[in-house]
């Protein structure tokens, strides 16, 4: 992975001028989209979702916001977001790209690969690089934060959303240009700004989800059956440790089988990890000290509900050296 070097400077939670940020990128993305159109994508998460504030109130009705549907989000997530930011006043198409995402994943196993075929070029050259032309914007606002440049840069792994530091020029790539409006914020300033601006609060604080979704969940190839698989883990995840206080919870799904027993017969089936983790910006974290009859709950109803899953682990390491998704 080739990288550019880059001048960003954080903006620290300390120095953080919260009315007069959003009054600075309300006038940039003014002055980038000029008289013309902007789009930008919402997947439900914090820092879209406050680039998608930034951009109604800086363009209104010139700003153009889809939800993408790769096959990859959560139960239910495309109309639950939808109605959130309708309520809102912000009008959000739902765009279908669940065969073109699905297609780009076959076969891919190799975890930067999914993150650069499967996501990345399906994301921004065929499904944007089409939306874009069709409504003839002139540019993609997007909500990269600063942690995502940072593990980028520092080869951890490569965010979906970063292009600049890669050395992509997105005018020539894709035809159109990017703006990043908090690309200097990291996530606990991004929720001030979404308070700020206005977000309910289940959206300004919600756990982070990353943009490649439920595909940096799945070890080994993504298929449409295998994401219902860590779908479903994830709904009870989510439904049993809503209330933990932990930064982040999610359910992952491996490759390797195990030997399982049911009803007195054989059951070779799915392993599914489990991880909880208190963090406050994503860079380190630990394995949240979740009490033994939370975790024995989860399992019982992982093991029953989720069709297929006969093993449930808990990841009790730390990042570093562990990370926060499995991809
Ligand atoms: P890791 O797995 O690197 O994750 O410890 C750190 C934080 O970033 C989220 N994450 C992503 N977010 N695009 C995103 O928007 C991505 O490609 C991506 N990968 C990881 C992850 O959920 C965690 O909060």
């Amino acid at each position: 992975m080739e990288l550019k070097q880059t001048e960003l400077k954080e903006i620290k939670l300390t120095e953080l001028d919260v009315a007069g940020f959003i009054d600075r990128q309300v006038e940039q993305i003014r002055q980038a989209a000029g008289d013309g159109l902007a789009v930008n994508a919402l997947s439900g998460g914090v820092d879209s979702a406050v680039v998608t504030l930034l951009g109604h109130r800086a363009l209104g009705d010139r700003q153009k916001t889809y939800f993408i549907e790769n096959g990859l989000m959560r139960q239910d997530e495309p109309e639950q977001v939808a109605k959130v930011f309708e309520d809102l006043g912000v009008k959000v198409e739902i765009v279908d790209a669940k065969d073109q995402f699905f297609g780009a994943l076959a076969g891919v196993t190799d975890p930067e690969q999914k993150r650069d075929k499967g996501i990345t070029q399906v994301f921004y050259k065929d499904v944007f690089g089409k939306l874009v032309k069709d409504c003839g914007a002139k540019v993609l606002l997007q909500g990269t934060n600063y942690t995502d440049v940072e593990e980028t840069v520092a080869g951890i792994k490569r965010q979906h959303n970063i292009l600049a530091q890669l050395g992509i020029d997105t005018e020539q790539a894709y035809g159109y240009k990017v703006l990043e409006p908090i690309i200097e914020l990291r996530k606990p300033a991004v929720r001030l700004v979404g308070k700020e601006l206005g977000l309910p609060e289940e959206t300004f604080s919600r756990p982070p989800f990353p943009g490649p979704a439920l595909a940096t969940r799945v070890i080994g190839e993504v298929t449409p059956q295998r994401v219902e698989t860590v779908r479903s883990a994830t709904a009870i995840v989510e439904a049993e440790l809503s209330d933990s206080g932990a930064f982040q919870y999610l359910a992952i799904l491996h490759e390797d089988k195990v030997t399982g027993l049911r009803d007195g017969k054989r059951d070779f089936g799915n392993q599914i990890e489990v991880r909880c983790w208190d963090s406050t910006d994503a860079v380190t974290a630990e394995p949240t000290e979740l009490p033994f009859t939370v975790l024995r709950k989860i399992a019982e109803r992982i093991t029953s509900e989720v069709p297929g899953v006969v093993s449930v682990t808990y990841n009790i390491a730390s990042k570093p050296p562990s990370c926060i998704e499995a991809v």
